[in-house]
């Protein structure tokens, strides 16, 4: 008998016993870097000549790991191998697949600490923000596990006398899970358990910031029992391998979550039939964001200034749901704009493996690169409050930022940035407020501070995000709590971690009987 879900709680890093914990899970994990990891296919692990080498980003000399790297070949085999295991391993029990779920999140919780610690070191994540990501990647197995257990069940349909009408799911058949490096072990974890759950066989390609955590996991899972050949690992470019197996004719299910113009790609990509394919592919894609935290006149200022902070600054604003806009009624705007900048301050930036910093690094060059480049947009377009600099000597360090009176078409107010940076914008009246949050491409979170409960209530109806928040932070929708997914160019809201999740892995079968 499972026990009815409850997520796993979040370590209290001020407890003594919690910290030097910590601490020795990350003086372990450091005597374990730099090793080789192997790639997974059809059961054997496999060294290559070519790797990614996974560096830490907040000191780039130090090698996390070096990850073989597959070829397009590799894919192929992987590609074979997920079709052939797809005949047994769809008819394993749900129970049985839903056990080894049970089992691995097990294994999790006892290395929890070790993960996160990896999560430290491969992308820069801030103790409680690792911890957050391996607790979240726990909460997906969990909660997958026992939403196969339900859905198994089928749904109620009508039956006419003699006659018996059946509704049931079924597995797809191979998905590809292409999943981003910054929830790097639960979208990693999460995208891959959910097909296999559901009787679907994997290939997962994983981002190439992030290979290691996910060469762990896949440890995991292997341990936990599963099968060769029902899930296959293969490091590799995006535009090679990721192609290679979105374009194969053998695919059908493609499980992506990254940035839009990827997203856009694969969908169409996917949607065009190849040879010797005679199924349509099914897409699930959730795309980047550009989230506005609301904050109207009567609203508790300093739950307002939390909740920007939170949302734009944890995990240095590398979250699809990071607030990156702030939008305030004019009678507060002075007020909350001076203490958000005033918290600010305090904020500590540098490099987690060394010390409890609430800021880590940027994750690459690239992104250092880019988010550098908006400093100069965010000067010409509006007012620099704060930070603005970066240093990318020994890590991608950039300071948190604060621009003021943007525009809300400016392109600081519509383009996803994607680091330590939030924009403010005026309103005149709370209907200007949601009108301005409404005014991007993309709808994936939002948050409204206010006390005015008919607010509230337009919010709900009107904010059109496929996460809505009042009174707190934008970030960090709780698995089986929170399902998550956008609407616009946000992507295919599929409320990863809640109760619909599951299904859109499978399909529906009527069975229809005469008695
Ligand atoms: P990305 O789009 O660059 O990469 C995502 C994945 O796609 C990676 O595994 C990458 O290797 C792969 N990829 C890249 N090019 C490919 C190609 N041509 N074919 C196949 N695969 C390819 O995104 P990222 O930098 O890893 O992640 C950040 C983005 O993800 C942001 O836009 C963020 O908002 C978004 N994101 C969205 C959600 C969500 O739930 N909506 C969650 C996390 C991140
Ligand atoms: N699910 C993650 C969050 O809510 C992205 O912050």
């Amino acid at each position: 008998m499972v026990q009815p879900y409850k997520h796993e709680p979040f370590t209290d890093f001020t407890v003594k016993e919690n910290k030097k914990a910590f601490e020795d899970a990350l003086q372990q994990v450091k005597g374990q870097l730099g090793q080789d990891h192997h790639l997974l296919v059809d059961g054997e692990r496999i060294l290559t000549d070519n790797h990614i080498v996974s560096t830490n980003p907040a000191n780039t000399e130090q090698v996390v790991g070096r990850v073989s790297k597959a070829t397009q070949e590799l894919a192929e085999k992987a590609m074979q191998a997920a079709s052939n295991s797809f005949e047994s391993w769809r008819k394993w029990s749900a129970e049985a697949r839903a056990g080894l779920l049970l089992r691995a999140s097990a294994i999790m919780r006892r290395r929890k600490h070790e993960l996160s610690a990896y999560l430290v070191y491969e992308v820069g994540k801030p103790w409680k923000e690792a911890d957050a990501d391996t607790a979240e990647a726990i909460d997906f197995l969990e909660y997958y596990a026992r939403q196969m257990l339900e859905i198994d069940k089928g749904k109620h349909v009508e039956s006419r006398p003699g006659e018996r009408n059946r509704y049931v799911y079924q597995p797809i058949g191979v998905t590809v899970v292409i999943p981003p490096w910054n929830l790097a072990l639960a979208i990693m974890a999460g995208t891959t358990v959910a097909p296999l759950v559901a009787g679907n066989t994997v290939v997962m390609k994983p981002a190439s910031n992030s290979p290691v955590i996910a060469a762990k996991f896949v440890e995991i899972l292997e341990e936990a029992g599963l099968p060769k050949g029902v899930l296959n690992f293969v490091p590799g470019s995006g535009g090679e391998v990721g192609d290679y197996l979105i374009e194969h004719p053998k695919t059908a299910l493609i499980s992506f979550t990254g940035s839009r113009d990827v997203g856009l790609r694969i969908m169409e990509k996917a949607s065009v039939r190849q040879n010797g394919q005679n199924h349509l592919k099914q897409v699930i894609a959730e795309m980047g964001g550009k989230d506005t935290v609301v904050v109207d006149k009567e609203a508790n200022i300093d739950t307002a200034v939390e909740a920007i902070i939170v949302s734009a600054f944890g995990f240095s604003g590398q979250k699809c749901s990071s607030g990156s806009r702030a939008v305030v009624h004019q009678d507060v705007y002075d007020e909350v704009l001076e203490r958000v900048v005033a918290r600010t301050k305090e904020l500590s930036v540098g490099n987690a493996a060394e010390s409890n910093v609430y800021m880590g690094p940027v994750v690459d060059q690239s992104a250092y690169d880019k988010i550098m480049s908006y400093m100069e947009v965010g000067k010409e377009e509006g007012r620099l409050m704060i930070g603005g600099k970066g240093d990318d000597s020994k890590g991608y360090f950039i300071e948190p930022t604060i621009f003021a009176d943007l525009a809300p078409n400016s392109r600081m107010q519509q383009e996803e940035i994607f680091g330590p940076v939030v924009c403010f914008t005026k309103a005149k009246d709370f209907d200007e407020a949601i009108e301005i949050a409404n005014n991007t491409e993309y709808g994936l979170t939002g948050a409204v501070i206010s006390d005015n409960r008919q607010h509230l209530e337009i919010a709900a109806r009107d904010f059109h995000v496929g996460n809505l928040y009042f009174n707190r932070n934008c970030t960090g929708a709780i698995v089986g709590y929170q399902p998550f997914g956008g609407f616009k160019m946000s992507g295919t809201d599929s409320k990863a971690g809640g109760p619909d999740y599951i299904a859109l892995h499978m399909q529906a079968k009527t069975i229809s009987e005469m008695y």
